[in-house]
């Protein structure tokens, strides 16, 4: 197959990418950098580089400026939108001059698509929240979901808090952990909805080669935990001091509105709809990914 990836060259197609490759499909990169190009994968700056005779597959959707990454100033707001309601909508339009349309559309999104929603079980079924967050998702998701207009099987994948070694919010949660300090966010009640990034790749995988699977999923682990749960998973990992929690009008002032949405507030998803078609969990509970993260031969062994 022909897979065009934008924002490939981020954390979770840094894993997806090699994987792809090695199941002998062909990668289209769709990124603002100059990479080099290699046999099997090469790289364009703007899908006008794509030849029209010669369309993807398949297209996984993954671009978009981080949403942890800065303060979320008005600007930076604009920028968040932007790289995805707007990328999205001019892939989707660039989609719909091609001749042949791609038989599948995989495009992110977000469990921020619930809002903040207490202990409330979440499966795909239930309705958007309030907030930025929530908000930005819907939009995201109304403009992937023109594509099923074209005849294109889609999928919106909203992910979790996706855990693995080399980057994505872990690098950051870990941080005091490294340096003896276990702590959690606010109250540490609310619910974090964590995915290993292999089962995110096997879940993207799944879902691009059957063609029967449309629509939203949840690409969550099935066994969220609350931030004081998963400061005690990482004290398995890290010899800390006792915990204690950073309180929350602090994160507040230094981070501002993404402290409220991102940290201080959480969603407790279910991965309904990747179970109802069988999607098995390399990494179900939090103990055995955090191990497998931190101490991989160590992860390999817990059950
Ligand atoms: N990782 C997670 O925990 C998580 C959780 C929920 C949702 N998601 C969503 O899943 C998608 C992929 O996640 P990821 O962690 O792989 O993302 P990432 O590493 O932060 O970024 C993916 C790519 O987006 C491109 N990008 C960055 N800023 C951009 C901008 N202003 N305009 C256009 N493109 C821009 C970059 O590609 P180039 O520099 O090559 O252009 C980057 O490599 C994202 O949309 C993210 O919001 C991720």
């Amino acid at each position: 197959m022909h897979i065009l990836i934008t924002g490939g060259t981020g954390f979770i197609g840094q894993a997806l990418v090699p994987q792809l490759l090695g199941s002998g499909h062909r990668i289209t990169i769709l990124s603002r950098g100059r990479h080099r190009d290699s046999e099997q994968c090469n790289f364009v700056r703007s899908l006008n580089e794509l030849p029209a005779d010669n369309g993807p597959d398949a297209v996984i959707n993954l671009a978009g400026a981080s949403l942890a990454g800065k303060r979320w100033t008005p600007a930076y707001k604009e920028e968040i939108v932007a790289s995805r309601v707007d990328g999205t909508r001019e892939l989707v339009e660039f989609l719909a001059s091609r001749a042949q349309p791609p038989r599948a559309l995989l495009s992110a999104s977000a469990i921020g698509y619930y809002g903040p929603r207490g202990d409330q079980p979440l499966t795909e079924t239930a309705p958007p929240g309030l907030g930025f967050s929530s908000e930005l998702c819907q939009a995201w998701e109304a403009e992937a979901l023109k594509a099923e207009g074209l005849g294109v099987r889609t999928c919106l994948l909203r992910l979790g808090v996706v855990l693995d070694r080399e980057g994505g919010a872990l690098r950051e949660m870990a941080m005091p952990f490294r340096f003896g300090i276990a702590t959690w966010p606010g109250t540490g009640h609310q619910y974090l909805s964590w995915v290993h990034r292999v089962d995110v790749v096997a879940a993207m995988t799944m879902l691009l080669e059957q063609d029967d699977l449309a629509g939203a999923f949840n690409v969550t682990a099935p066994t969220p935990v609350t931030q004081r749960e998963f400061c005690a998973a990482m004290q398995k990992q890290f010899r800390t001091l006792p915990a204690i929690p950073a309180p929350g009008p602090v994160m507040r002032l230094m981070l501002g509105e993404m402290a409220g949405e991102l940290l201080l507030s959480g969603q407790r998803v279910e991965p309904a709809a990747l179970e109802a078609a069988d999607f098995t969990f390399a990494y179900p509970g939090i103990d055995r990914a955090l191990a497998a993260v931190f101490d991989p031969q160590a992860g390999d062994r817990l059950p």
